[in-house]
């Protein structure tokens, strides 16, 4: 069975999956946004952990433990900046979702949530961005035979419709809210 494509409204910090990505920085230090938000329920072993990591490349991840969250595992990626587009925003962002389905994938994992990645604080277009998040969830449905789940969460009503319109477009028909 391939794995269920979800995209549901919640917050990611909440989610006892495998593992929930953050959207982070080059440091893997913490931030603002979805980053401060899983940094302060796991609690200081967490960044304890990234430090030793040596920060990470635009478009590739990391994985570390969950430590007080209710995921096992946090998968640290990080997107690319937007600025108009012509500046291989669209790649980076696509080698962020591959190499965090490929760490998945080399632990073993089959539950899997991502937030939006790059369309907050780093300002890329909400529909194009979930365009590229739910393809790269087909490749990784057909590529990962193990993995059982691939959630995509929204804090805000209004990019889970977007996210919705996106799985449309894409046939991807077993969504729920
Ligand atoms: N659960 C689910 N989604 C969330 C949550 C949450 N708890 N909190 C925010 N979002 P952003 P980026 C959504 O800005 O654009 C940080 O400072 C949010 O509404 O967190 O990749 C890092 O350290 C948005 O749709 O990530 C970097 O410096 C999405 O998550 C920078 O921000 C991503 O927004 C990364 O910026």
């Amino acid at each position: 069975m391939p794995a269920i494509i979800e995209v549901i409204q919640a917050d990611i910090t909440t989610l006892a999956v495998d593992a929930i990505v953050n959207a982070a920085n080059n440091t893997l230090l913490g931030g603002g946004g979805v980053d401060g938000a899983i940094h302060r329920v796991a609690g200081p072993q967490l960044v304890q952990e990234c430090a030793g990591l040596g920060g990470c490349e635009t478009g590739d991840a990391k994985i570390t433990k969950g430590y007080k969250l209710p995921a096992r595992y946090v998968i640290h990626t990080v997107g690319p900046v937007w600025k108009d587009g012509k500046h291989g925003e669209p790649a980076l962002l696509e080698s962020s979702y591959k190499r965090c389905f490929e760490v998945a994938h080399e632990h073993g994992l089959r539950s899997i949530a991502f937030p939006a990645i790059s369309a907050g604080v780093y300002g890329y277009p909400m529909r194009a961005a979930a365009i590229i998040a739910l393809s790269a969830a087909q490749v990784a449905q057909a590529a990962y035979p193990e993995l059982e789940r691939i959630i995509f969460v929204q804090f805000s009503t209004g990019a889970q419709q977007v996210y919705q319109e996106a799985a449309a477009v894409l046939g991807i028909g077993a969504c729920r809210t």
